[in-house]
Formats: structure tokens, sequence, C-alpha cells
């Protein structure tokens, strides 16, 4: 564990006990009995760190939360990162990227189509994300989930001659993947200033990744930000890149998460891809995220 995940100025037990629930054999498990609120103890904080790594997506329902003790918490398990359209954070708190289909005077509040292809958040820099919180502030009332696909499990299942092809393999990142795409789907998406441009230059990691802290690897390709494998010809990386994203995002790799009013989801983004699944265009639906800095993948 990093320095950083040393808890501050907070009690060091725990007064209520805590229970961690499984949501299922893939991924996935419900926190039950905690107040994020709250500071929260030494012990208890052990265990979510703990129960982050083995489950890697934890659920806390009913958090009734400032968007400030929102990034106090997150800041528990490291540095946070600020998105590059920054014009979508919440005012007064730059790390909370506002996630919303919302359009307020003809103008959007936030990024309404985040999430539109499977991705690890962040992946498109040199220290992509450990993991990232998403708390519900307005739901619609059919729609908008979000879908977790274990990474792990991805290539513990990986075929034998596919885990022997990508064994060492290296890929690039580019947050410029789809931009232009998604911007001729949604117009109300802003160009980008050079600023922003120049804040992500494209990043090459490894196809496979080992997690810095449960010793577990992981594939780490999205369709979202992955464009190439480096020193295959195009045609072989295309081809292989396509094997990689059918298989990893098979349905019986995926927890399935349906929102709930005061939700806050908590995933690992070294063990996890995630998908916003849609919310029908007539539905409102405003979540606020931070996303914590992780490591360089090896
Ligand atoms: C995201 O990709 O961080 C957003 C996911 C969602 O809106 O469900």
């Amino acid at each position: 564990m990093s320095a950083v995940l040393t808890p501050t100025a907070a009690p060091s037990r725990s007064t209520s006990p805590i229970t961690i629930a499984p949501l299922g054999d893939v991924l996935g498990a419900e926190v039950i009995g905690l107040d994020l609120s709250h500071p929260l103890a030494a012990d208890d904080f052990a265990r979510i760190h703990r129960a982050h790594l083995d489950h890697h997506v934890l659920v806390f329902r009913d958090q009734h939360i400032t968007p400030g003790q929102q990034v106090e918490f997150s800041r528990r398990f490291g540095p946070l990162q600020i998105h590059v359209l920054s014009q979508f954070a919440l005012a007064g708190h730059p790390e909370i990227l506002i996630i919303s289909n919302i359009k307020e005077h003809g103008q959007p509040i936030g990024l309404g189509d985040a999430g539109h292809f499977w991705h690890s958040d962040l992946s498109y820099v040199e220290k992509p994300s450990l993991g990232s919180m998403l708390h519900a502030q307005e739901l619609p009332a059919e729609g908008g989930d979000t879908l977790f696909a274990n990474q792990h499990l991805a290539w513990d299942r990986l075929p034998e001659h596919l885990k022997t092809a990508v064994q060492g393999l290296r890929a690039e990142h580019t947050y410029l993947a789809r931009y232009e795409e998604l911007r001729a789907r949604n117009p109300w998406r802003p160009a980008l200033t050079q600023e922003q441009i120049d804040k992500v230059k494209p990043v090459v990691h490894p196809v496979v990744r080992t997690h810095p802290e449960n010793g577990r690897k992981a594939l780490f390709v999205s369709e979202h930000f992955t464009t190439r494998i480096v020193g295959l010809p195009e045609d072989e990386s295309r081809d292989l890149l396509g094997q990689l994203f059918a298989h990893s995002t098979q349905p019986s790799l995926q927890y399935r998460h349906a929102w709930q009013p005061g939700d806050m989801v908590f995933w690992d983004n070294r063990s996890v891809t995630h998908l916003a699944a849609g919310t029908p265009e007539h539905l409102r639906r405003k979540l606020y995220r931070t996303t914590i800095e992780g490591s360089v993948p090896y």
C-alpha cells in the first residue's frame, strides 16, 4: 500500500460494524452499514481498501454526501485527476466531473455521453486512474445503467494462443481516438482547444498489466481509447485488438449496475472496464465523478 493510503485525521476505530456483501460471482460487492458523510475510521478504511481490491466495484447505497465529502473520501485513496474537459467540472470543485445529459439554456451542464464505449478511465495518460467514484444526483426512471467487465477474468480466460500472442506487447491509448466520432453524433461536445489537445498526447501501455496491489494480471485495452498495438502491421493490430475487445467485454465477465437514488459506486480501473448503457434522451441523468490517480502500468 502506498503512503498516500495512510488514513489521516480520522478516528482509528469504527463505531458501527460494516458488511461486504458480494453482488455476484464475477465482480462487485455492496458495502452495508457505512455513512460516507463521516470521516472513515482507520479500520473501516482498511476494510474498504481490501474489499475494493478483492471485488473491484463497491456499491454504497443511500449516501447523502456533499461534493466536498466525495472529494475528501476519494482523496483517501490518492491524488485526484482533473478531466481535460474542464468546462464540465462542478463549480468550485475542479476534481468533480459532471456526467449528465441535462441541458440548461441549450447548453450541456456535463459530459452526456461519457462511457459510450468500453474503457478504463484516463488510460490515455501516463498514470491512468486507480479508481473512480460516481455519485448519483438525478436518475432517469428507466435506463442509465452502468456495466462493468472484469479484466482479471478476461486475462485468465483468454485462449492460450491469444495469451501467447499478446505477452509483452504494448498498445497506444489516446483520448482523441473517437472524439470526432462522438462529436459527429453529439454536436454539443465542445471542440478541443490546442491547450486541451496538448494535455492528452498519446501514450503507450502494456496490453497485459499487473495490478500493483493485488498482483493479478489484467487485460488493459479498450475500444474507446486503444488505437493500435505497437510494432504490428496495421491489419494485424486491428484484428488482434478486435479479438481482445470482443473477449474482454463478453456478458459472462460483466456486472450491470442499476442505479438507485443516493448510490455511490467506486470501481478499480486497473481491474475493470466500464460502459454507460445509455439513457433515453428525454430523461434526465446527473452524476458526479471523481477520479483517483494510479501508477504507471507494468
Ligand atoms: C463513465 O464512463 O465514467 C460514466 C459512466 C456512466 O455514466 O454510467
